[in-house]
């Protein structure tokens, strides 16, 4: 069934377990997503980006994620808008039918421009006074998503501040979050730790303190019933890495977000995961290998079968580690 952000996330704050949200473009990807979420038992939130509404088309998409919820009636589907750049993006989605949207006010319009504090309070209570007119949730955004080591947002062609950020920018304030809610109403509020959209987060190898879980802590102390959420929480899969480049790619060393350094964030509030990069990198490294391996081969559904198992080996792995399993 289709639930809200806010129902699925009061369950998860009551349990104390952590839900990865994974941004959907096809059907292999959302038969990834469904499959797993089926074998763990785990509730699912399924994101779809300006990206993806611009790739398969917004009704394919809509349509795509209703048939996950009549095949698999049985698990609890949020229909999440990632990053909407406006409170009119944020309006067509809740027309469509989506039970819980982003607001990124964090952000001009330009998805590039960081804006005013009075700016993203402006544009998120707009969009949580329509959301909720219509019993959907939202997510707002407060500071600059960036790499607390390379100080830079990501190389997604999506949404990321340009430049360099400074630390300042690149954690949220405790109590300007405080403010914020209060001023907003937002039922979930994405946090700047130290995270990054894209697979060059990190150069070297993460340590214990690649995030500020400290701030976490604080944050999650001021605003207790707002749930946190981390963006850019792909743990860039060094295996997949390896099959990529063994099998023609070249992409060069990077890495991501351990996933004990999230679970670490569960532990003190973060509720909602982002991942989207690690799907894409397991996709790519299956079809590689596939199509090297059996070179003769040329039905579509034989390589994008691989794709679907890689995918799904990674969702059953985060379902397990946050603890979303047996919570469906
Ligand atoms: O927010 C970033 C997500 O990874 C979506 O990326 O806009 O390329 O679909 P995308
Ligand atoms: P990754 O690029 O780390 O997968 O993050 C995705 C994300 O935050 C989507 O909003
Ligand atoms: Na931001
Ligand atoms: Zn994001």
């Amino acid at each position: 069934a289709l639930i809200s952000l806010r129902q699925l996330l009061d369950h998860a704050a009551e349990h104390g377990y952590g839900v990865p949200a994974f941004n959907v473009n096809n059907l292999e990807q959302m038969r990834a997503i469904m499959e797993a979420a089926d074998e763990t038992d785990s509730p699912v939130i399924v994101q779809a980006s300006a990206g993806a509404r611009k790739y398969a088309g917004a009704p394919f998409l809509r349509h795509l994620i209703l048939a996950a919820v009549e095949e698999f009636p049985h698990i609890p589907v949020v229909m999440h808008q990632d990053h909407g750049t406006s409170p009119a993006v944020c309006q067509r989605s809740l027309q469509l039918g989506f039970s819980s949207v982003m607001m990124d006010g964090s952000l001009m319009e330009d998805g590039k421009t960081p804006s005013s504090y009075e700016y993203n309070v402006d544009v998120t209570r707009r969009a949580v006074e329509m959301a909720h007119a219509c019993g959907a949730s939202v997510e707002g955004e407060l500071g600059c998503l960036g790499s607390l080591e390379t100080g830079m947002a990501g190389e997604e062609d999506g949404v990321g501040a340009e430049g360099k950020l400074s630390h300042d920018q690149l954690l949220t304030d405790p109590e300007e979050a405080a403010d914020f809610v209060k001023q907003t109403q937002v039922d979930a509020l994405a946090i700047a730790c130290g995270t990054s959209h894209g697979a060059y987060k990190f150069t070297r190898p993460p340590t214990g303190d690649i995030l500020a879980i400290d701030r976490i802590k604080e944050i999650h102390a001021r605003i207790p019933d707002t749930h946190l959420v981390m963006h850019g929480s792909s743990s860039v899969p060094q295996e997949w890495l390896k099959v990529i480049n063994e099998f023609g790619g070249e992409i060069p060393e990077t890495y991501g977000v351990p996933v004990e350094q999230i679970c670490e964030g569960i532990k003190h509030g973060v509720r909602k995961v982002n991942i989207d990069t690690d799907l894409r990198l397991a996709s790519t490294g299956a079809v590689r290998r596939f199509l090297a391996q059996n070179p003769a081969e040329f039905d579509p559904r034989k390589f994008l079968k691989a794709t679907t198992q890689a995918m799904k080996d990674i969702c059953l792995a985060r379902y397990e580690s946050f603890g979303t399993a047996g919570n469906a």
